[in-house]
């Protein structure tokens, strides 16, 4: 009896130990991946199906026109069902162990519970069916029978289609095909574009057949599609904003699959095979560049020709391809890019330079710099967007995408680097929130969201540790938390300090050339100092990118023709245009009106300088530069400009200057005034104008009422002068066509739009000390705009700031849902009006506040910002979205970032001091990410 009872206990735990493992293996990360794509699509297709039988129900009158659905209790109730089904099915699949380690994307990074997750594909889920359903079956009412047949068409066309794209797209990610090329994505796999393209087209003749003539202006569709030209073009539209949405729906079910795409397990198992056949020395001999000097005006790394893998060519830089390289279109500099306020911009300017480098070529492109623009003295302020960390980040996002279809980025220098003088040396100290919130965050998303392919090292200290040998910083958060897959690379020369320390901190390559590595690296290795197996991980990493960049198989093949090509020479003009600032007209002084205006008294030798910027690693040889007064000449007609170069001014030009209509002082600094340390003149030593400019400005201004001055520069400037000038301009370093954009914003060919994306102080003592003689500095949580609203000081022209020929109307705040869910996501709208008598682009920005907190925050942070172009008396709505996550403080104690249960204010309007618009809304319940 014993034995049978124990024979019985041993089958009972074999049976609950192969249950066990059942389970385990069901809840093995993949698995989990999968479940949680299939259950996603199918509550994201039944939440539409909901909403739109509810518009069905006010179409045929069963319900009162004017129903607002997603309140209807019925409603309610279904989507209390479906979200209870997919919380289900998700604990069922994951593990918080498998949804931390799958990483997953979209709305959903940073989830890391089952709970969470499942909150998180719930509000996102929901959010997008409402979106796509109010695009496609908007508000019913009354409608005609064929106008109610069309709606009825398009609105299960679209549903329809973005389901089965949903799931052609989820058929190919379980299972990527060997020819999907490493690197892309399942919707480049050509089987399945195919199938979707035949599916498009269906659907496009189902809506275009049933949506004829006047029947489709009578039919209800939501914005953008709210007047569609014809059937044709109404489906157009509906089909994309169901690829849209689809999108937001995919990236939140799977994981991030980072650079690589979908093919990352195809890669993978390369890499484990080409590891497999690499001795230990040429391991080693992939991790350091090859030498000091450039080749073929290209920094490389070794190759491997017996594997077949090409060695890394590396090049400058963040405002176009360096001159080592020779000729190459000068962009305006980035801090004049992030004026624009416009990532999409930002993308094509990333794709020009990424294209420029390749024709080069050079396989990654050293840029963008995505350091806090912590002090304007920083000699390379210009290199930088700004001082904020969500404009950094947004425009260091739409950098790398556009630059990442032709080269890997290298977004550089992390961290804290932002003082020239001392930047080999400088010990950087700061608090752990600080660290987190103000000066990694722009470095996180260029990480999570864009995928850049290449981090590198800043060579300053943090805390106590050299950047590149920094363990906190390389090893726990670039590669631990945020799960970096690209490689860690070292500034130039100085970066690198040490050999073991380094490789195990996750620096991977030494550049540009083996000072520590190298032989030292094999020393290292043979002393214990340093595994093999950190070696691999190293060389892993410089793999991965490799071969997801296909780096292999299509290396860059130079071509001229690329490089300096009309369109980049129009994007150049276009971007400057974006990025000039006006920052004060009085009177109408601007633009200048040619049929009024005889003559032009053009002041300032810098009036005939291509003045581009920096000349160090930044540095940008174009083959050609428009100055300012050969654009102002060039659209002049028949003003008659006369330029006096010569200061102080002689009597002679005095007269001149005072018998013009108009006078013009172009001032500003140049490559001799401020750039990156030791190579050239480094931090600015002041805020000021250098030089006499000042005197120069006052004694124009004193002898011509209508006084223009247009600044050049890489960030804030001074003004003495400024009460006594018609009009200023800041228009950075423009590029190689800043002249012409410059003449194009006096003569009013187009209305400025840029926004400063820096503080221009009255004083340099209204901002946080700047000390670049000392080897030990200590950063706060504050400086810039948040530095002046928390000591109450009047900026010059705040942050965010910037005026148009026209003027903007802010109105009709709206914030939904009232009370967030802590994985939910927040929408807000705001209808902006062009209230004045010219088209123009308006930045509209959102900024939160938090009162209530318990921990010391800013008085408001930058969390959104759009732009939009609106015809006079237009008006149109701009929208944001937040996540709950967008919220967090790091809690340094529990070391995770919290959201709290608050309620927080938002502030919308043109500028960060002039937010008209303004709301609440609260976080339901405390939460992690
Ligand atoms: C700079 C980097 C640059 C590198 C290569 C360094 O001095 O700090 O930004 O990419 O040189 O030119």
């Amino acid at each position: 009896m014993a034995s049978v009872n124990a024979r019985l206990a041993g089958l009972a735990i074999l049976a609950l130990l192969a249950g066990a493992s059942a389970a385990a293996h069901a809840r093995a990360p993949r698995a989990c991946e999968l479940r949680v794509a299939h259950a996603g699509t199918e509550f994201f297709a039944r939440s539409m199906a909901v909403l739109a039988s509810c518009q069905e129900r006010i179409g045929r009158g069963a319900l009162p026109a004017g129903t607002e659905c997603t309140a209807e209790p019925a409603v309610g109730k279904q989507r209390a069902a479906l979200a209870a089904r997919l919380v289900h099915r998700a604990r069922q699949a994951c593990t918080d162990a498998a949804v931390t380690s799958l990483a997953f994307g979209g709305h959903c990074a940073g989830t890391t519970s089952v709970a969470s997750l499942a909150g998180c594909l719930q509000a996102n889920h929901e959010a997008e069916a409402e979106t796509l359903v109010g695009v496609a079956d908007a508000a019913r009412g009354a409608l005609s029978a064929p106008a109610e047949r069309c709606q009825a068409e398009a609105s299960r066309r679209t549903r329809g289609f973005a389901v089965e794209r949903l799931r052609l797209l989820g058929l190919c990610k379980r299972r990527p095909p060997h020819r999907l090329p490493a690197g892309a994505d399942c919707d480049a796999e050509p089987r399945t574009a195919k199938r979707i393209a035949a599916l498009r087209a269906r659907a496009v003749r189902a809506i275009g057949a049933r949506c004829v003539g006047a029947t489709v202006a009578g039919a209800r569709f939501g914005p953008p599609c709210a007047a569609p030209a014809d059937g044709e073009s109404l489906a157009g539209c509906l089909l994309a904003a169901a690829d849209v949405a689809g999108e937001d729906v995919l990236m939140a079910e799977y994981r991030n699959e980072g650079f690589c795409g979908d093919s990352g397990d195809v890669v993978e198992r390369r890499i484990r095979r080409l590891l497999g056949r690499m001795p230990l020395a040429e391991k080693i001999a992939q991790m350091h560049g090859t030498s000091v000097a450039p080749i073929g005006g290209v920094y490389r790394t070794p190759g491997n020709d017996r594997l077949g893998i090409p060695g890394l060519g590396m090049i400058d830089g963040p405002r176009g391809v360096s001159v080592i390289a020779g000729h190459a279109t000068a962009f305006p500099v980035a801090a004049a890019r992030g004026a624009t306020w416009d990532t999409a911009l930002e993308e094509r300017v990333g794709e020009a330079i990424g294209t420029e480098a390749r024709a080069k070529g050079a396989t990654v492109i050293l840029a963008p710099v995505l350091n806090i623009l912590r002090h304007p003295r920083w000699g390379r302020a210009q290199e930088t967007y700004g001082e904020d960390t969500v404009h950094l980040g947004s425009m260091g996002v739409g950098f790398i995408r556009g630059a990442q279809r032709h080269v890997v980025a290298s977004a550089k220098h992390l961290a804290a680097n932002s003082i020239e003088n001392t930047r080999f040396e400088v010990d950087v100290s700061m608090d752990e929130r600080t660290l987190r919130e103000v000066y990694l965050p722009h470095f996180r998303v260029a990480v999570e969201q864009a995928h850049a392919g290449s981090i590198m090292a800043a060579y300053n200290k943090l805390n106590g540790q050299h950047c590149a040998e920094n363990v906190h910083l390389l090893h726990d958060i670039l590669k631990g938390e945020w799960g970096f897959r690209g490689f860690v690379e070292s500034d130039w020369v100085l970066g690198v300090r040490s050999t073991a320390p380094s490789a195990n901190a996750g620096l991977d390559i030494e550049m540009p050339s083996a000072v520590f590595y190298g032989a030292k690296l094999a020393d290292a290795v043979a002393a214990g100092d340093v595994s093999e197996a950190t070696v691999d991980a190293g060389v892993r990493r410089i793999l991965r990118t490799t071969l997801c960049f296909r780096l292999d198989s299509e290396p860059p093949v130079p071509d001229p023709s690329l490089v300096e090509s009309p369109a980049h020479l129009d994007l150049a003009r276009e971007v400057a245009r974006q990025g000039i600032v006006l920052l004060k007209n009085e009177h109408g002084a601007l633009p200048l009106d040619r049929s009024r205006i005889r003559s032009l008294a053009v002041v300032g030798a810098l009036a005939a300088v291509a003045n581009l910027g920096d000349r160090g690693s930044s540095n940008v040889s174009p083959s050609a530069a428009v100055t300012p007064l050969d654009g102002i000449r060039a659209q002049a007609g028949d003003v008659t400009v006369t330029h006096l170069p010569a200061t102080p001014l002689s009597a002679n030009d005095q007269a001149v200057v005072a018998a013009a209509d108009a006078a013009l002082v172009v001032a500003g600094l140049t490559a001799d005034d401020e750039g990156e340390g030791q190579i050239t003149p480094g931090d600015r030593k002041t805020l000021a104008l250098p030089g006499d400019q000042d005197t120069l400005v006052a004694s124009v201004a004193a002898l011509n009422p209508r006084t223009v001055v247009v600044l050049e520069g890489g960030s804030a400037i001074t003004m003495p002068w400024v009460d006594q000038v018609a009009a200023i301009l800041m228009a950075w370093y423009p590029g190689q066509e800043g002249g012409n954009a410059i003449a194009d914003v006096l003569f009013g060919a187009i209305n400025p739009s840029g926004k400063l994306p820096v503080t221009f102080p009255r004083s340099e003592l209204d901002l946080p000390e700047f000390v670049d003689d000392r080897l030990a500095v200590t950063y706060g949580y504050y400086h810039g705009y948040r530095h002046l609203d928390r000591e109450g000081i009047e900026p010059l022209f705040p942050f965010g700031f910037g005026l148009s020929y026209t003027t903007f109307g802010y109105s009709n705040l709206t914030i939904v849902p009232s009370t967030l869910s802590p994985e939910g996501l927040l929408r807000v709208t705001a209808d902006v009006t062009n209230t004045g008598g010219a088209p123009g682009d308006e930045i509209a920005q959102l900024y939160v506040s938090y009162p209530g907190s318990r921990v010391d925050r800013a008085v408001k942070d930058l969390k959104a910002f759009g732009r939009v172009h609106l015809e006079p008396g237009e008006t149109r709505t701009v929208e944001f979205e937040l996540r709950a996550a967008d919220l967090a403080f790091y809690d340094v104690a529990a070391g995770a970032w919290e959201v709290e249960p608050i309620a927080y204010a938002v502030r919308v309007g043109p500028s960060s001091r002039d937010l008209p618009l303004v709301g609440t809304f609260a976080v339901a319940a405390t939460a992690l990410r």
